[in-house]
Protein backbone atom coordinates (compact mmCIF):
# COMPACT_ATOMS: atom_id res chain seq x y z
CA UNK A 1 0.00 0.00 0.00
CA UNK A 2 1.21 3.49 -1.00
CA UNK A 3 0.92 5.83 1.82
CA UNK A 4 -1.79 9.50 1.14
CA UNK A 5 0.69 12.46 0.43
CA UNK A 6 0.18 13.96 3.70
CA UNK A 7 2.50 16.70 5.79
CA UNK A 8 1.80 14.00 8.75
CA UNK A 9 4.68 15.35 10.65
CA UNK A 10 2.44 18.79 11.03
CA UNK A 11 -0.73 17.47 11.92
CA UNK A 12 -3.57 18.73 14.00
CA UNK A 13 -6.10 17.36 16.31
CA UNK A 14 -8.76 17.78 13.31
CA UNK A 15 -11.07 15.35 11.12
CA UNK A 16 -9.44 14.54 7.37
CA UNK A 17 -11.91 11.98 5.18
CA UNK A 18 -10.58 8.80 4.36
CA UNK A 19 -11.33 6.09 2.21
CA UNK A 20 -13.39 3.75 4.59
CA UNK A 21 -15.97 3.79 7.17
CA UNK A 22 -17.86 0.95 8.62
CA UNK A 23 -21.72 0.95 9.12
CA UNK A 24 -24.07 -1.77 11.22
CA UNK A 25 -27.69 -0.87 11.26
CA UNK A 26 -30.04 -2.17 14.60
CA UNK A 27 -33.84 -2.61 12.98
CA UNK A 28 -36.40 -5.50 14.89
CA UNK A 29 -34.07 -6.68 17.54
CA UNK A 30 -31.22 -7.16 15.64
CA UNK A 31 -27.91 -5.63 14.35
CA UNK A 32 -27.01 -6.57 10.63
CA UNK A 33 -24.04 -7.91 9.13
CA UNK A 34 -22.41 -4.50 8.81
CA UNK A 35 -20.10 -3.53 5.94
CA UNK A 36 -17.14 -0.74 4.56
CA UNK A 37 -19.08 1.66 2.75
CA UNK A 38 -17.46 4.95 1.05
CA UNK A 39 -20.00 7.44 1.48
CA UNK A 40 -19.23 9.62 4.61
CA UNK A 41 -22.23 11.25 4.72
CA UNK A 42 -25.50 10.03 6.77
CA UNK A 43 -29.18 11.11 5.97
CA UNK A 44 -32.06 10.47 8.93
CA UNK A 45 -35.25 12.01 9.61
CA UNK A 46 -35.68 15.38 11.14
CA UNK A 47 -37.32 13.61 14.00
CA UNK A 48 -34.52 11.04 14.97
CA UNK A 49 -33.60 10.21 18.56
CA UNK A 50 -30.15 11.28 18.03
CA UNK A 51 -30.87 14.74 17.11
CA UNK A 52 -34.27 14.85 19.33
CA UNK A 53 -33.11 13.87 22.45
CA UNK A 54 -28.93 13.07 22.29
CA UNK A 55 -29.15 9.51 22.28
CA UNK A 56 -25.75 9.04 21.31
CA UNK A 57 -22.64 7.12 22.26
CA UNK A 58 -18.82 7.03 21.32
CA UNK A 59 -15.52 5.93 21.60
CA UNK A 60 -12.07 7.08 20.72
CA UNK A 61 -8.68 4.96 20.21
CA UNK A 62 -5.91 4.44 17.61
CA UNK A 63 -3.60 3.11 15.23
CA UNK A 64 -0.09 3.02 15.34
CA UNK A 65 2.64 2.23 12.91
CA UNK A 66 5.12 0.28 14.99
CA UNK A 67 9.37 0.51 14.73
CA UNK A 68 9.14 -2.40 12.42
CA UNK A 69 6.52 -1.16 10.34
CA UNK A 70 3.30 -3.28 11.79
CA UNK A 71 -0.25 -1.72 12.30
CA UNK A 72 -1.75 -1.94 15.67
CA UNK A 73 -4.48 -0.72 17.74
CA UNK A 74 -3.93 -0.09 21.88
CA UNK A 75 -6.71 -2.15 23.55
CA UNK A 76 -9.95 -2.20 21.94
CA UNK A 77 -11.35 -4.24 23.84
CA UNK A 78 -11.73 -2.01 26.49
CA UNK A 79 -13.30 0.41 23.79
CA UNK A 80 -15.90 -2.06 23.34
CA UNK A 81 -16.65 -2.97 27.13
CA UNK A 82 -17.65 1.11 28.08
CA UNK A 83 -18.91 1.37 24.87
CA UNK A 84 -21.29 -1.45 25.92
CA UNK A 85 -21.52 0.60 29.51
CA UNK A 86 -22.08 4.19 27.43
CA UNK A 87 -25.20 2.06 25.43
CA UNK A 88 -26.81 0.27 28.08
CA UNK A 89 -26.59 3.79 30.25
CA UNK A 90 -28.44 5.28 27.68
CA UNK A 91 -30.99 2.47 26.22
CA UNK A 92 -29.21 1.70 23.34
CA UNK A 93 -28.52 -2.26 22.10
CA UNK A 94 -25.14 -3.23 22.76
CA UNK A 95 -23.19 -3.51 19.62
CA UNK A 96 -20.76 -6.89 20.94
CA UNK A 97 -17.47 -7.16 21.52
CA UNK A 98 -16.28 -9.29 18.35
CA UNK A 99 -18.18 -7.42 16.36
CA UNK A 100 -16.69 -4.10 17.82
CA UNK A 101 -13.14 -5.47 17.28
CA UNK A 102 -14.04 -6.80 13.64
CA UNK A 103 -14.97 -3.39 12.76
CA UNK A 104 -11.68 -2.03 14.17
CA UNK A 105 -9.63 -4.03 12.14
CA UNK A 106 -12.04 -3.85 8.93
CA UNK A 107 -11.86 -0.07 8.88
CA UNK A 108 -7.99 0.30 9.71
CA UNK A 109 -7.49 -1.93 7.21
CA UNK A 110 -8.91 -0.79 4.46
CA UNK A 111 -7.83 2.62 5.31
CA UNK A 112 -4.05 1.81 5.87
CA UNK A 113 -2.54 4.26 3.54
CA UNK A 114 -3.58 7.09 6.09
CA UNK A 115 -2.11 5.26 9.05
CA UNK A 116 0.93 7.90 9.69
CA UNK A 117 4.09 6.09 9.26
CA UNK A 118 6.41 5.54 12.32
CA UNK A 119 8.08 8.77 13.78
CA UNK A 120 6.20 10.98 12.29
CA UNK A 121 4.62 12.05 15.50
CA UNK A 122 0.82 11.06 14.16
CA UNK A 123 -1.36 8.34 14.34
CA UNK A 124 -5.22 7.36 13.03
CA UNK A 125 -7.42 8.46 15.44
CA UNK A 126 -10.44 5.92 15.53
CA UNK A 127 -14.01 6.85 15.74
CA UNK A 128 -16.73 4.61 16.72
CA UNK A 129 -20.53 5.93 17.68
CA UNK A 130 -24.02 5.06 17.88
CA UNK A 131 -27.27 6.71 17.87
CA UNK A 132 -30.71 6.61 17.96
CA UNK A 133 -31.73 7.12 14.13
CA UNK A 134 -35.58 6.81 14.16
CA UNK A 135 -38.27 9.09 14.50
CA UNK A 136 -38.62 9.42 18.32
CA UNK A 137 -41.06 12.98 19.47
CA UNK A 138 -42.45 11.42 23.03
CA UNK A 139 -39.68 11.07 25.22
CA UNK A 140 -38.08 7.63 24.71
CA UNK A 141 -35.56 5.25 23.79
CA UNK A 142 -35.35 5.05 19.63
CA UNK A 143 -36.11 1.31 17.81
CA UNK A 144 -33.83 1.71 15.30
CA UNK A 145 -29.76 2.38 15.88
CA UNK A 146 -26.42 3.30 13.87
CA UNK A 147 -22.79 1.50 14.80
CA UNK A 148 -20.26 3.49 12.75
CA UNK A 149 -16.94 3.90 12.86
CA UNK A 150 -14.82 6.59 10.86
CA UNK A 151 -10.69 7.06 10.97
CA UNK A 152 -8.87 10.38 10.51
CA UNK A 153 -4.88 10.64 10.84
CA UNK A 154 -3.80 13.25 13.63
CA UNK A 155 -2.09 14.90 15.68
CA UNK A 156 -1.34 16.66 19.25
CA UNK A 157 -4.51 17.43 20.55
CA UNK A 158 -2.77 20.36 22.19
CA UNK A 159 -1.28 23.08 20.17
CA UNK A 160 2.30 23.00 21.18
CA UNK A 161 2.84 19.35 21.83
CA UNK A 162 4.33 18.69 25.21
CA UNK A 163 4.23 22.63 25.89
CA UNK A 164 2.95 22.19 29.78
CA UNK A 165 -0.67 23.84 29.61
CA UNK A 166 -2.39 26.34 31.29
CA UNK A 167 -6.11 25.01 32.90
CA UNK A 168 -8.84 26.96 35.41
CA UNK A 169 -10.52 25.47 37.88
CA UNK A 170 -14.25 25.54 36.13
CA UNK A 171 -17.32 26.77 37.57
CA UNK A 172 -19.50 24.63 35.18
CA UNK A 173 -19.78 21.69 35.84
CA UNK A 174 -19.58 18.39 33.30
CA UNK A 175 -21.45 16.16 35.30
CA UNK A 176 -23.87 15.62 37.61
CA UNK A 177 -23.93 13.34 40.91
CA UNK A 178 -25.51 10.13 39.63
CA UNK A 179 -25.71 11.27 36.29
CA UNK A 180 -23.98 10.11 33.00
CA UNK A 181 -20.16 10.68 33.98
CA UNK A 182 -19.12 7.71 33.80
CA UNK A 183 -20.18 6.63 30.02
CA UNK A 184 -19.09 8.96 27.25
CA UNK A 185 -22.59 9.79 26.46
CA UNK A 186 -22.28 12.85 23.51
CA UNK A 187 -24.46 14.97 25.93
CA UNK A 188 -21.48 14.76 28.67
CA UNK A 189 -19.71 17.19 25.81
CA UNK A 190 -22.24 19.04 24.94
CA UNK A 191 -22.32 19.74 28.50
CA UNK A 192 -18.64 21.06 28.03
CA UNK A 193 -18.77 23.53 25.17
CA UNK A 194 -19.56 26.41 26.71
CA UNK A 195 -16.95 25.92 29.47
CA UNK A 196 -14.23 25.18 27.17
CA UNK A 197 -14.89 28.17 25.00
CA UNK A 198 -15.17 30.64 27.79
CA UNK A 199 -11.82 29.01 29.48
CA UNK A 200 -10.58 29.51 26.06
CA UNK A 201 -11.53 32.92 25.76
CA UNK A 202 -10.09 33.27 28.74
CA UNK A 203 -6.55 32.31 27.49
CA UNK A 204 -6.99 28.73 29.52
CA UNK A 205 -5.97 25.84 28.06
CA UNK A 206 -8.32 23.78 29.56
CA UNK A 207 -10.51 23.23 32.60
CA UNK A 208 -10.57 21.34 35.81
CA UNK A 209 -14.52 20.03 36.05
CA UNK A 210 -14.57 19.74 40.36
CA UNK A 211 -16.76 16.78 41.88
CA UNK A 212 -20.64 18.20 41.01
CA UNK A 213 -21.80 17.22 44.41
CA UNK A 214 -19.08 18.83 46.93
CA UNK A 215 -17.15 21.15 44.47
CA UNK A 216 -13.63 20.30 47.15
CA UNK A 217 -12.53 17.46 44.69
CA UNK A 218 -10.86 17.28 41.27
CA UNK A 219 -12.67 15.40 38.77
CA UNK A 220 -11.26 15.44 35.17
CA UNK A 221 -11.05 17.96 32.01
CA UNK A 222 -13.34 17.66 29.32
CA UNK A 223 -11.59 14.45 27.83
CA UNK A 224 -8.97 13.59 30.16
CA UNK A 225 -8.56 12.30 32.99
CA UNK A 226 -5.86 13.82 35.59
CA UNK A 227 -2.65 12.19 36.89
CA UNK A 228 -0.53 13.82 40.05
CA UNK A 229 2.84 13.08 40.87
CA UNK A 230 3.58 13.61 44.57
CA UNK A 231 6.96 15.14 45.42
CA UNK A 232 7.97 11.64 47.30
CA UNK A 233 7.10 10.07 43.24
CA UNK A 234 4.00 8.48 44.24
CA UNK A 235 1.63 8.65 41.02
CA UNK A 236 -2.32 9.77 42.22
CA UNK A 237 -5.40 9.65 39.97
CA UNK A 238 -8.48 10.89 41.14
CA UNK A 239 -11.21 8.37 42.44
CA UNK A 240 -14.82 9.71 41.68
CA UNK A 241 -18.19 7.64 39.78
CA UNK A 242 -18.80 10.89 37.55
CA UNK A 243 -15.69 10.60 35.88
CA UNK A 244 -14.38 8.75 32.46
CA UNK A 245 -13.07 5.33 33.12
CA UNK A 246 -9.71 6.60 30.73
CA UNK A 247 -8.02 3.17 29.28
CA UNK A 248 -5.33 5.49 29.13
CA UNK A 249 -5.16 6.38 33.00
CA UNK A 250 -5.82 2.80 34.09
CA UNK A 251 -2.41 1.78 31.43
CA UNK A 252 -0.86 4.33 32.99
CA UNK A 253 -1.42 3.14 36.41
CA UNK A 254 -0.18 -0.43 35.21
CA UNK A 255 2.73 0.90 34.02
CA UNK A 256 3.77 3.34 36.71
CA UNK A 257 3.56 0.33 39.34
CA UNK A 258 4.69 -2.82 36.88
CA UNK A 259 6.84 -0.99 34.54
CA UNK A 260 8.49 1.84 36.70
CA UNK A 261 8.29 0.36 40.39
CA UNK A 262 6.35 3.34 41.48
CA UNK A 263 3.75 3.63 43.71
CA UNK A 264 0.15 4.26 42.65
CA UNK A 265 -3.01 5.42 44.55
CA UNK A 266 -6.49 5.79 43.20
CA UNK A 267 -8.08 7.82 45.78
CA UNK A 268 -9.93 11.07 46.17
CA UNK A 269 -8.11 14.09 45.58
CA UNK A 270 -9.06 17.56 47.14
CA UNK A 271 -8.74 21.04 45.57
CA UNK A 272 -6.86 21.64 48.75
CA UNK A 273 -3.69 19.48 47.96
CA UNK A 274 -3.08 20.85 44.44
CA UNK A 275 0.22 22.77 46.26
CA UNK A 276 1.65 19.98 47.05
CA UNK A 277 1.72 18.13 44.09
CA UNK A 278 5.15 18.13 41.78
CA UNK A 279 4.32 17.03 38.16
CA UNK A 280 0.17 16.96 36.94
CA UNK A 281 -1.17 15.60 33.13
CA UNK A 282 -4.21 14.89 31.46
CA UNK A 283 -4.38 11.54 30.28
CA UNK A 284 -5.96 10.29 27.30
CA UNK A 285 -6.14 8.49 23.54
CA UNK A 286 -6.26 12.35 22.25
CA UNK A 287 -4.22 13.76 25.16
CA UNK A 288 -1.63 10.88 25.37
CA UNK A 289 -0.17 12.71 28.58
CA UNK A 290 -0.08 16.35 28.52
CA UNK A 291 1.17 18.17 30.79
CA UNK A 292 -0.01 20.92 33.31
CA UNK A 293 2.48 23.43 34.38
CA UNK A 294 -0.15 26.08 35.76
CA UNK A 295 -3.25 25.34 37.61
CA UNK A 296 -5.84 28.78 38.17
CA UNK A 297 -8.16 28.91 40.99
CA UNK A 298 -9.93 32.05 40.89
CA UNK A 299 -7.04 34.11 39.75
CA UNK A 300 -4.84 32.26 42.37
CA UNK A 301 -2.38 30.35 40.63
CA UNK A 302 -0.94 26.80 41.12
CA UNK A 303 2.48 26.68 39.98
CA UNK A 304 3.62 22.84 39.39
CA UNK A 305 7.36 22.64 40.11
CA UNK A 306 7.86 21.04 36.91
CA UNK A 307 7.23 24.19 34.95
CA UNK A 308 6.47 25.73 32.05
CA UNK A 309 9.28 24.84 30.05
CA UNK A 310 9.11 20.99 29.71
CA UNK A 311 7.15 17.62 30.95
CA UNK A 312 8.30 16.61 34.36
CA UNK A 313 10.79 13.40 35.00
CA UNK A 314 8.23 11.24 36.25
CA UNK A 315 5.53 12.44 33.29
CA UNK A 316 8.09 11.87 31.06
CA UNK A 317 9.34 8.30 32.06
CA UNK A 318 5.42 7.28 32.25
CA UNK A 319 5.26 8.74 28.54
CA UNK A 320 8.08 6.95 26.90
CA UNK A 321 7.09 4.07 28.65
CA UNK A 322 3.09 4.27 27.57
CA UNK A 323 4.32 5.60 23.73
CA UNK A 324 6.85 2.58 23.28
CA UNK A 325 4.60 0.27 24.12
CA UNK A 326 2.18 1.25 21.65
CA UNK A 327 4.73 1.72 19.04
CA UNK A 328 6.57 -1.56 19.68
CA UNK A 329 9.56 -0.15 21.19
CA UNK A 330 8.62 -1.55 24.74
CA UNK A 331 7.46 -5.02 25.27
CA UNK A 332 3.41 -4.68 25.93
CA UNK A 333 1.25 -6.28 28.54
CA UNK A 334 -0.43 -9.56 27.36
CA UNK A 335 -3.34 -8.88 25.01
CA UNK A 336 -2.75 -4.76 24.97
CA UNK A 337 -1.42 -4.63 21.49
CA UNK A 338 -3.47 -5.91 18.58
CA UNK A 339 -1.89 -6.37 15.26
CA UNK A 340 -3.84 -5.86 12.33
CA UNK A 341 -2.69 -8.29 10.11
N1 LIG B 1 -12.15 11.69 30.09
C1 LIG B 1 -12.94 12.14 29.12
C2 LIG B 1 -14.06 13.04 29.49
C3 LIG B 1 -12.72 11.75 27.79
O1 LIG B 1 -13.50 12.19 26.80
C4 LIG B 1 -11.65 10.90 27.50
C5 LIG B 1 -11.39 10.46 26.14
O2 LIG B 1 -11.77 9.42 25.72
C6 LIG B 1 -10.84 10.46 28.56
C7 LIG B 1 -11.12 10.88 29.82
C8 LIG B 1 -9.68 9.56 28.30
O3 LIG B 1 -10.11 8.25 28.06
P1 LIG B 1 -9.24 7.26 27.20
O4 LIG B 1 -7.92 7.19 27.83
O5 LIG B 1 -9.97 5.97 27.28
O6 LIG B 1 -9.18 7.81 25.82
C1 LIG C 1 -10.36 10.70 23.14
O1 LIG C 1 -9.31 10.94 23.73
O2 LIG C 1 -10.49 9.73 22.39
C2 LIG C 1 -11.54 11.55 23.31
O3 LIG C 1 -12.60 11.12 22.99
C3 LIG C 1 -11.39 12.89 23.85
C4 LIG C 1 -11.91 13.94 22.96
C5 LIG C 1 -11.75 15.22 23.70
C6 LIG C 1 -11.22 14.00 21.64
Amino acid sequence: MEKKNIDWSNLGFGYIKTDKRYVSYYKDGAWDEGALIDDPMITMSECAGVLQYAQTCFEGLKAYTTADGHIVVFRPDLNAERLENSAKRLEMPVFPKDRFIDAVVKTVKANDAYVPPYGTGATLYLRPYMFGKNEVIGVKPADEYEFRLFTTPVGPYFKGGAKPLTIKISDFDRAAPHGTGNVKAGLNYAMSLHAIVTAHNEGYDENMYLDPASRTKVEETGGANFLFITKDNKVVTPKSDSILPSITRRSLMYVAKEYLGLETEEREVYLSELDDFAECGLCGTAAVISPVGKIVDHGREICLPSGMNEMGPVTKKLYDTLTGIQMGKVEAPEGWIKVIE
